[in-house]
């Protein structure tokens, strides 16, 4: 799977860390930014893998940002995209089930790395329920 992450610089570190995580996993992973804690702004980085999964260039994405909320707003101004914001493995798992969410976005100052970890676990091995599903989805 080719993945792409963003996040802003509250959510750095944790991305830092989740790239690894990833390619340690075997995947790819595309990092469209940003790549210190200096204060910068989130739509930046979420247009940047928005533009990403709209062009087939990433598969998914994850991003982070200190609420999730700013990523998330901007990331679903993007035709292809379905950005979910999670913060516990039962959030994670409907996004996908339900919601063929295919952007995770994670809350860095509202939940721990082990929980980051969850829900991007929980959301990459879980699969889209489909059937009524997917004809709600096409409405959006
Ligand atoms: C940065 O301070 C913060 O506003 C940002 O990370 C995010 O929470 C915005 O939605």
């Amino acid at each position: 799977m080719r993945i792409g992450v963003c996040s802003d610089h509250a959510g750095f570190e944790y991305k830092d860390r989740i790239i690894s995580y990833l390619l340690g996993k075997g995947h790819e992973v595309v990092n469209y930014g940003t790549n210190s804690t200096e204060s910068c702004d989130y739509p930046d980085y979420a247009h940047a893998l928005g533009n990403a999964v709209d062009s087939g260039e990433v598969d998914c994405g994850i991003a982070l940002c200190g609420t999730g909320n700013g990523m998330a707003m901007t990331l679903n101004k993007h035709k292809k995209v379905r950005a979910a914001l999670s913060w516990g493995v039962a959030l994670a798992v409907l996004a996908k089930e339900h919601n063929n969410a295919n952007v995770l976005v994670l809350p860095a100052r509202f939940i721990s790395y082990r929980m980051a970890l969850a829900c991007i676990r929980a959301w990459l091995s879980t699969g889209f329920e489909a059937g009524r599903h997917l004809r709600r989805i096409e409405k959006i």
